[in-house]
């Protein structure tokens, strides 16, 4: 039997400086561990907040999402979305990233009249689809040790 493929779309404060080691650490850590569970996905953080969409396999997202929600470089996780998917969105990307240059997640909910408490999963695909120009991959190496 097929696994169930599964995504996850939470929002989280974060507690480490943008761009920093601890940051670029914990998503080149992150790019490795997802290819090994075969998770595929995206972080965009906006000031201090993160937004990550991560899908693959129903129980490793589970058991990742885990290890998320203890995660001391972030706090206040609040989910947004957890469903099975048909497909995923971020195929081949082990962990993506937009970067600064990415339109604000401020703004473009102002323009397409979305509001920021309010934002549903949909809304957030579709911004970053709006802004996948900028979105950045943060590919494992080939052959990842471990
Ligand atoms: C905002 C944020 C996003 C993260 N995303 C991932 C991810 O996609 N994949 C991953 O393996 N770890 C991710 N981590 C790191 C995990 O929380 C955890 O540290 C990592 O899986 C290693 O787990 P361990 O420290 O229990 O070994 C993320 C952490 C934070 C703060």
């Amino acid at each position: 039997m097929p696994r169930t493929l599964s995504a996850i779309l939470y929002r989280s404060e974060s507690l480490v400086p943008p761009n920093g080691a601890e940051e670029r650490d914990m998503l080149v850590k992150a790019a490795l561990r997802n290819a090994r569970l075969g998770i595929t996905g995206l972080l965009h953080r906006e000031a201090d907040v993160y937004y990550q969409w991560i899908e693959g396999p129903a129980d490793n997202l589970d058991s990742l999402y885990e290890d998320i929600l203890a995660d001391p470089r972030h706090r206040d996780v609040e989910l947004l979305l957890r469903s099975p998917i048909a497909q995923r969105q971020f195929d081949g990307w082990s962990m993506g990233r937009t970067d600064r240059d990415c339109t604000l997640l401020f703004d473009w909910a102002t323009q397409h009249d979305v509001s920021m408490r309010a934002m549903r999963p949909e809304d957030f695909l579709s911004f970053l689809n709006d802004c996948s120009f900028s979105v950045l991959r943060q590919d494992a190496p080939a052959n990842p040790a471990g």
